[in-house]
């Protein structure tokens, strides 16, 4: 080998090495808490709860642990009318995300007028409690509000008050189990793409959130606000289904095993009956496709389709 060649490869390595001692020395230094939550990122902690993915609480990825997001458009304690809006239940026990407590994640501004106004110093996981999300209206600073501390709202009274439970926090569990993201993205780009799937996010979206499912690759439709364009949960349900049913040439797999044995009704799902009317109706022998059934309340059908809708 000539020495030349020695002396460029000794330049490069050199490069490269100095390249990845500054990466690790000196990024790790960088403020990361002056990028403060931003209200997107404060909803999809406490809708999402503690780390989606493969963890202690949920070795096994079965949705357990989670918040539950209810709106409300009654006063839980007082019962008197209020407007709509989003709360979200953790149950005693259940696992605070990181990012609602802690400093660097929260962002200081954030953090400090959600213990001032929010009192979200005086939640504990032991107790759970109730929280909202609101906005400062002088400075456009997002915060959370402890409700059980400040308005008196109790995880039962809430849940009872509630018009709507969405068990998207499990949800999301099932998209990640389920491998969404091999075909989806959650994540629109700054280019053509907002045209057709939204607003892409910003850097303090994402505070706190693990893992971010931003998609490994995309074969199929972004889904960061698809309950936007599309919030019909029976147009979901016989989607997830059989996509076949609603999109004839979709390369989307079916999922009706996440309805588990029996449905809403609690009758036993016959999953080759299904089958064969479905092939009859392609086939054009009968004028109707077979009926989808409604999933059962706690079924994983059910979890995803909260999830999934609550993508605004
Ligand atoms: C093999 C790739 C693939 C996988 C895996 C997949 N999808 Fe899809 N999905 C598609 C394609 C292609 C479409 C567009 C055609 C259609 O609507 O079926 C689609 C459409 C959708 C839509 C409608 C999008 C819109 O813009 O209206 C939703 C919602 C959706 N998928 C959710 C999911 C969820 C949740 C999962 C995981 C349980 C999943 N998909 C898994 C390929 C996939």
């Amino acid at each position: 080998m000539a020495f030349r060649e020695y002396k460029i490869g000794c330049m490069m390595f050199g490069v490269a090495l100095s390249t990845s001692m500054f990466v690790t020395i000196f990024l790790p230094g960088l403020d990361i808490s002056a990028i403060g939550s931003t209200e997107e990122a404060l909803k999809k902690q406490l809708t999402y709860g503690w780390e989606s993915g493969f963890n202690y609480y949920d070795p096994f990825l079965a949705g357990k642990d989670k918040p539950i997001k209810v709106t409300l458009t009654h006063d839980p304690v007082t019962g008197k009318k209020i407007d709509k809006v989003d709360a979200y239940v953790f149950k005693p026990g259940t696992h605070f995300p990181n990012g609602l407590t802690h400093e660097n994640i929260m962002g200081k501004k954030v953090l400090a007028l959600s213990n001032s106004r929010g009192h979200i110093n005086q939640a504990s996981e032991e107790n759970g409690g109730v929280f909202l999300v609101d906005v400062d209206a002088a400075s456009g600073t997002p915060y959370v509000e402890f409700a059980t501390a400040t308005k008196g709202w109790s995880v039962d009274a809430t849940l009872k008050a509630a018009d709507q439970q969405f068990l998207a926090g499990s949800g999301k569990t099932m998209f990640i189990r389920e491998g969404c993201w091999w075909c989806h993205t959650l994540l629109p780009e700054e280019t053509q793409d907002w045209q057709t799937f939204g607003r892409p996010p910003v850097t303090g979206d994402f505070n706190g959130e693990s893992p971010t499912t931003f998609g490994s690759d995309r074969k199929a439709p972004d889904l960061l606000h698809v309950g936007s364009r599309n919030s019909s949960r029976e147009w979901m349900t016989m989607h997830f289904f059989n996509p076949r049913l609603v999109q004839p040439h979709s390369i989307m797999p079916r999922y009706n095993y996440l309805w588990g044995k029996t449905d809403a009704k609690g009758n036993v799902i016959d999953r080759q009956k299904w089958d064969r009317e479905f092939m009859a109706y392609n086939n054009g022998e009968t004028a109707y496709p077979p009926e989808v059934p409604e999933p059962a309340p706690d079924s994983d059908a059910r979890k995803l389709i909260d999830f999934v809708l609550n993508l605004k």
